[in-house]
């Protein structure tokens, strides 16, 4: 089974508190959620492999490490985990980034297609694929099926917040993701928002409501 990571970083915890309240608008969440996904791709990556390399400092000849193995790729699904891509970028410059369009149906639930592109030789690299929102898991489930689709075999998935539910459908639906999260929330209501959250974060990103 999946591994699920929980950060309890009070940086990351102090962040998180102020995003999930009502009066934080528009700048200052997106702000926020930026700073987050910096302090948490910090521990997403701490296993990747690095190599000895010989460095020429201007005083004498040392012995370093730079990173190895696969090269890595940021992967949000849109539109929320736009608010999630310069924070990984930040910390990971060299990353390629792919974009996954998906939507909730309001009615269903059900995650619905509209848009993916993802770097040619994505098959080859690590995929942080990004959304801050795990609610039913629909979303993220279809976006990693799409992905694997597409020849991917190493993906970790990265949340915000997720609700129990959205954890136990990847961990049935893809055993190999592991999940990384900052709030692992209480349940879903009955219109399917992780309660107590944050509401819709793709509203309170981009302003739309
Ligand atoms: C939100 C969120 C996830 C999805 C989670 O996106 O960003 O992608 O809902 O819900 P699920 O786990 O039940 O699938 P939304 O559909 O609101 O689209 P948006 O990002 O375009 O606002
Ligand atoms: N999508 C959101 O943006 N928020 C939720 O609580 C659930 C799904």
């Amino acid at each position: 089974m999946s591994k699920l990571v929980v950060f309890d970083h009070p940086l990351i915890q102090h962040k998180l508190s102020i995003m999930r309240d009502k009066a934080t608008g528009p700048k200052e969440f997106r702000e926020l959620l930026e700073e987050i996904s910096m302090l948490m791709i910090y521990e997403v990556t701490r296993d990747l492999e690095t190599e000895e390399v010989q460095i020429e400092t201007p005083i004498c000849t040392c012995t370093g490490r730079k990173l190895a193995g696969r090269k890595l790729a940021v992967v949000p699904i849109l539109r929320a985990g736009l608010g999630m891509v310069d924070g990984v970028l930040n910390m990971i410059p060299a990353a390629k980034v792919g974009h996954i369009g998906l939507y909730r149906d309001p009615q269903t639930l059900e995650p619905v297609e509209y848009y993916c592109k993802l770097p040619a030789d994505s098959e080859t690299r690590e995929i942080l694929l990004v959304d801050p929102m795990l609610a039913t898991g629909g979303s993220a489930s279809a976006a990693i099926r799409f992905i694997k689709q597409r020849g991917c075999t190493h993906i970790r998935l990265i949340d915000l917040i997720a609700a129990p539910e959205g954890v136990a459908r990847i961990q049935k639906d893809h055993p190999d993701v592991d999940i990384y999260v900052a709030g692992l929330d209480d349940h879903l209501n009955e219109h399917g928002y992780i309660v107590p959250g944050l509401g819709d974060a793709g509203d309170r990103l981009f302003g739309t409501k």
